[in-house]
């Protein structure tokens, strides 16, 4: 009888490796809304996250599910269109096993990307906002438990967010032409949205947008020795900000309606990244 083995990032990140011969640096997750980044990417293989072994069944509405190699800008890269998230019940070590397969696959850079709601007044639907910094409100780290031998038990979180990566950011959102912002990201668990009590809370702690994802990564992308970015499309106002309630449908429209600015970012992103 054949045992179940149990998928580990090395064991799936030489599927991956057999899959293409193709060895991009850079590696893109595609949040909310930054789906359409896809269209203009030259794909050379496209493997469903099913074919993947360990890669967790993600479910929401508009995240489609697939790795895609390709080149976009000319530059070599792994695409991660959608992602699992922890509201949806799955554990931190699920959340972040792409990124760990991706390490192991040869990757070097990583740019998250997601939906946010805007806390900073400043903030306007379909602006974006490069993180500097973020507030791991999750009420969990992904880094829990057992540390792989030969990395830091505890790990230094001075500069999440790579400087040189963030000012490639800056030079695309220029050549896009997007209303551009820098600032921090508060992470909370979801799947509710904030209260407005909340929002104005996490205002006075520094916050300027919030959303439900991309620490986990950054932080074990950043374990794994990656140099990481990460860019937020403001789908909406938070909670309290705005006239109206929110809904997934809002974060999903205005997603949709600066699509074409995301797609022209990160072709520009990857493409001034191809000639560092
Ligand atoms: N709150 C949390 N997560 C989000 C929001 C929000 O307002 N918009 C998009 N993702």
């Amino acid at each position: 009888m054949r045992r179940h083995v149990k998928p580990t990032p090395s064991s799936t990140a030489r599927t991956l490796s057999k899959a293409t011969a193709l060895r991009p640096k850079l590696a893109l997750v595609l949040g909310s809304g930054f789906g359409p980044a896809l269209e203009r990417v030259a794909v050379v293989k496209e493997i469903p996250y099913a074919k993947l072994p360990g890669f967790p069944a993600t479910a929401v509405q508009g995240h489609a599910g697939k790795l895609v190699l390709g080149t976009l800008g000319g530059t070599p890269v792994a695409v991660l269109s959608g992602r699992a998230h922890y509201y949806e019940g799955h554990s931190m070590a699920e959340v972040t096993f792409a990124v760990r397969v991706l390490a192991e696959f040869g990757i070097r850079d990583l740019l998250l990307t997601n939906a946010a709601g805007g806390i900073n007044h400043r903030f306007r639907p379909g602006d974006f906002m490069r993180l500097t910094d973020h507030i791991n409100f999750m009420g969990t780290n992904p880094l829990r438990g057992p540390c792989p031998a030969g990395l830091p038990r505890f790990l230094d979180l001075t500069q999440v967010y790579d400087p040189a990566l963030g000012g490639l950011l800056d030079r695309a959102a220029k050549a896009a032409r997007v209303r551009w912002h820098r600032g921090v990201y508060l992470a909370l668990s979801g799947p509710t949205y904030e209260t407005p009590a909340e929002i104005r809370a996490f205002a006075k702690l520094g916050a300027d947008a919030v959303g439900m994802s991309t620490v986990p990564e950054a932080i074990v992308a950043r374990h794994l020795g990656l140099r990481v970015a990460a860019v937020s499309c403001i789908s909406n106002q938070a909670a309290g900000l705005s006239p109206h309630p929110l809904s997934h449908e809002e974060v999903l429209t205005t997603a949709k309606q600066a699509s074409r600015h995301t797609g022209e970012l990160l072709e520009e992103f990857a493409r001034l990244y191809g000639k560092t």
